[in-house]
């Protein structure tokens, strides 16, 4: 490798390493790591209401994983940030928020009882997705996602 080559590498190798440095950071923010959290319980609650066979098996997983979602909803909800960068009442925050903490907590509770089948749980999983979506058309503006 030529001395040349070795610094043009080492600066391809730095300037990689800012970006990845400025991307990460930006995502760092207490909501987005918020919303990682609440993501992580959401996708776990898709897969163990899809099928009877993955409610039968993960079903009793549901409600304390919808009940982390109330509750990091609850956090979040106080945020301020994202009403702030949409230039949009703080209310209008708290409502969306509210509604998915409404229905994380209505699909705990049925997740709880022992006769609840799988599409009554489907359901309402998909009103807390429902509820994901209505805020991110709102509130999500970052334009790269
Ligand atoms: C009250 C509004 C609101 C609700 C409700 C909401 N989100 Fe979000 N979500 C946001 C905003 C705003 C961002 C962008 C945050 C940022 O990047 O700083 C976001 C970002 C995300 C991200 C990207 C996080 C990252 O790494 O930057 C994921 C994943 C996500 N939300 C999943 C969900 C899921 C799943 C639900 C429902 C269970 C949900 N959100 C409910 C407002 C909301």
């Amino acid at each position: 490798m030529t001395r040349k080559f070795a610094v043009i590498a080492a600066t391809i190798a730095s300037v990689t390493l800012t970006l990845t440095g400025l991307a990460l950071a930006a995502d760092d923010s207490p909501l987005a790591k918020q919303m990682e959290a609440i993501n992580k319980k959401n996708n776990a609650i898709r897969k163990a209401t899809k099928s009877a066979t993955a409610w039968k098996k993960d079903g009793k997983t549901v409600a304390a994983d919808a009940r982390e979602i109330a509750k990091i909803g609850k956090e979040a909800k106080k945020d301020k940030s994202a009403s702030e960068t949409a230039k949009k009442p703080h209310a209008e925050w708290e409502k969306l928020s509210d509604a998915m903490i409404k229905a994380a907590d209505e699909l705990a509770v049925l997740a709880d009882k022992a006769g609840t089948t799988q599409p009554q749980a489907k359901d309402a999983f998909n009103a807390v997705a429902k509820s994901c979506t209505e805020c991110h058309n709102v509130f999500r503006v970052d334009e790269d996602k």
